[in-house]
């Protein structure tokens, strides 16, 4: 397991660094605001992540010593975040400065193993704050940035970037940033334009353009809501990882391959003819997308619970209510009077009563949960699959944590993908939904402070 920096090791990039200090991860979780915290990756290491990634760290901010800021988001003190049992670890900021991001990198370098610069953000918070993807047409400062850190600091600097319109400029950028000092790429394959409505698909061609052309690893990202995603994005790109920020979201358990086969070996037809039901803009059969691990969303949002309470570093409520609406939601549109008691929990002190009361709500629904499971008992799984017309994928039954699929936007532009696109295995990305949660943190969004790249819609909830 990858320990503590130790500031006269030497510094190893690239390939190396990748193999030797990271030990190879082919599973990454996303830097995710508010959602990528410390319970949060304790709980997807246990289920399969290979490197984990914090949320993104304003260096700006950071780099005042007197702001209370700097706690919040990483907690030295404790001795937890960046500790042994955290790593392999990814320290995320977003920045403009050289100065400010070195100085911030600085006091967090012996807490992780690579600092990433996040240059991909498209909010309109990161073009106020002028930072992620709105740098993207300053080449020279993105030079600088990265190779402030390159020079300076005891362990890699990497980058998380998002594609241009085409492939020929993707690619040069890329380069561009290898030449400056990244040690790993991170290439999220959809535009700075593509968020809120028009999201749509992540471009997996341009993807393995930019392997193709750089000698450091590339990690790639979007499109990946199912564990058969992941081998697919692998296979297609030639990456040497795969990133997943909302399919970790709502199944934790992603990265990890069914424990025995769900479906029936002696009934391959059983497939066959569930995958013959399908609807005509059916990706690809029902049983390709059964090879993960969705384990009862209730026992995993109780895992959850648990590591929050036992754990000493303290997790905000924010995450930990955003957190349980994505978990659960496959059950909260139909067991809506829990619902209403979770989004009805306030913080209070001490933060214990808070997580008591989560519990005491997920506990009644774990209860619910067993009951329904418990009346199919004896069927195999993909019976019990169903398929969202709208967009083709499998529906789980509810108890199980899934990805969650929105509908496509009605009128298909080429960017958000075709029917061909589709049969291809690539298809309509969701949004962030518009649960109390969602929409509670996006109110209290403050300029410079945070971002998430998901935009929050009234859509549903
Ligand atoms: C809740 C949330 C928070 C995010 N916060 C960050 C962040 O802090 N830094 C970053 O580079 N990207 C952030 N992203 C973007 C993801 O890292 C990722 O690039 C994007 O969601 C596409 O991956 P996906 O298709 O697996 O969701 C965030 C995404 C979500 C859903």
């Amino acid at each position: 397991m990858p320990g503590l920096t130790v500031p006269d090791q030497k510094k190893l990039g690239g390939y190396d660094f990748y193999r030797e200090v990271l030990g190879s991860p082919k599973y990454v979780v996303a830097p995710m605001v508010d959602q990528s915290e410390l319970a949060w990756r304790r709980l997807s290491r246990r289920y399969g992540a290979q490197l984990v990634y914090t949320p993104m760290i304003n260096a700006k901010m950071f780099s005042d010593p007197k702001h209370k800021y700097r706690e919040e988001v990483f907690n030295i003190i404790v001795g937890e975040e960046g500790g042994p049992e955290d790593r392999p670890l990814i320290i995320q900021f977003c920045a403009n400065d050289p100065e400010q991001l070195l100085t911030s990198a600085k006091t967090l370098e012996p807490y992780c193993d690579a600092i990433d610069i996040n240059l991909g953000c498209p909010q309109d918070i990161a073009r106020r704050g002028h930072y992620g993807s709105f740098l993207q047409d300053e080449w020279d400062l993105i030079y600088e940035l990265i190779n402030a850190l390159h020079r300076n600091l005891s362990i890699p600097v990497t980058a998380k970037f998002r594609v241009f319109p085409t492939v020929e400029k993707t690619v040069e950028y890329a380069k561009m940033l290898e030449r400056a000092g990244a040690q790993i790429l991170t290439c999220h394959g959809r535009t700075r334009e593509q968020r809120g409505h028009k999201t749509g698909l992540a471009d997996w061609d341009k993807i393995r353009a930019v392997k193709e052309a750089v000698s450091v690893p590339v990690f790639a990202n979007g499109n990946v809501l199912f564990h058969a995603d992941v081998e697919r994005l692998l296979a297609a790109t030639g990456a040497d990882a795969v990133m997943s920020a909302e399919g970790n979201l709502y199944n934790p358990a992603l990265f990890s391959s069914a424990p025995h086969p769900l479906l029936s070996e002696e009934s391959p037809t059983a497939c066959t003819s569930s995958a013959s039901s399908l609807p005509p803009a059916s990706p690809l059969p029902t049983s390709t997308y059964l090879t993960g691990t969705h384990p009862r969303h209730t026992t995993l949002a109780l895992e959850y619970l648990d590591i929050v309470k036992t754990q000493q570093t303290q997790t905000p409520l924010r995450c930990v209510k955003g957190h349980l609406f994505k978990l659960l939601k496959p059950a909260l549109s139909r067991e809506t009077d829990l619902r209403d008691r979770l989004g009805r929990v306030r913080y209070e002190k001490p933060e214990t009563a808070m997580w008591d009361k989560y519990e005491e709500i997920v506990k009644e629904l774990d209860e619910r949960m067993q009951r329904d499971a418990k009346a199919t008992e004896g069927r195999p799984l993909e019976s019990l699959v169903t398929v969202d017309f709208a967009t083709g994928l499998p529906v789980l039954p509810h108890w199980l944590a899934q990805p969650y699929v929105r509908p496509p936007p009605p009128a298909p532009s080429k960017a958000q993908g075709t029917l061909s696109d589709m049969k291809a295995g690539k298809r309509s990305q969701p949004e962030t939904e518009d649960t109390p949660e969602a929409t509670e943190t996006s109110k209290r969004v403050k300029p410079e402070s945070e971002t998430t790249e998901v935009v929050v819609t009234a859509q549903d909830g």
